[in-house]
């Protein structure tokens, strides 16, 4: 048998599952994506401190990530650059292995175990300093 590469395709292929926005208030921005861009809204679970509000663009989600408290990890976002994009998430195949490649690249992690998200899915985020200043989100499909 000839020595052939391990062969990695991915079943659904690597997407943007959601692109996180900081918000200051949800409610102000609703209209704008539900009514004006005409986004249908999911209803999504509390995160990390943060109240979301979901909106399907095609495959992906856009979260508005509104603090619920000024020490939570959007609140301190959002107290020193203000609002605006704040992560983006990729669904990936296979999230341990996808985490074990960021290891062996010598990408910084600030989840080393993948953990539950807003969507209930597991996730984990990269550290921005190794990514360009964007913060990245793993998540499993
Ligand atoms: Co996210």
């Amino acid at each position: 048998m000839p020595n052939t590469p391990p062969v990695v395709a991915p079943a659904r292929g690597t997407r943007i599952a959601h692109i996180g926005i900081a918000v200051e208030s949800l409610d102000s921005l609703r209209s704008f994506y539900r009514d004006v861009l005409g986004l249908p809204e999911v209803p999504l679970d509390d995160s990390d401190g943060a109240s979301i509000a979901g909106f399907a663009a095609g495959e992906s989600l856009v979260e508005l990530l509104e603090a619920e408290r000024p020490d939570s990890p959007i609140g301190k976002f959002v107290a020193k650059r203000g609002p605006g994009i704040h992560h983006v998430c990729f669904a990936v195949d296979d999230l341990d292995a996808a985490l074990e490649r960021c290891r062996r690249a010598g990408i910084r992690l600030i989840d080393e175990k993948p953990r539950l998200g807003a969507e209930g899915k597991r996730i984990a985020f990269l550290h921005p300093a190794a990514t360009g200043g964007v913060l990245v989100e793993l998540s499993d499909h």
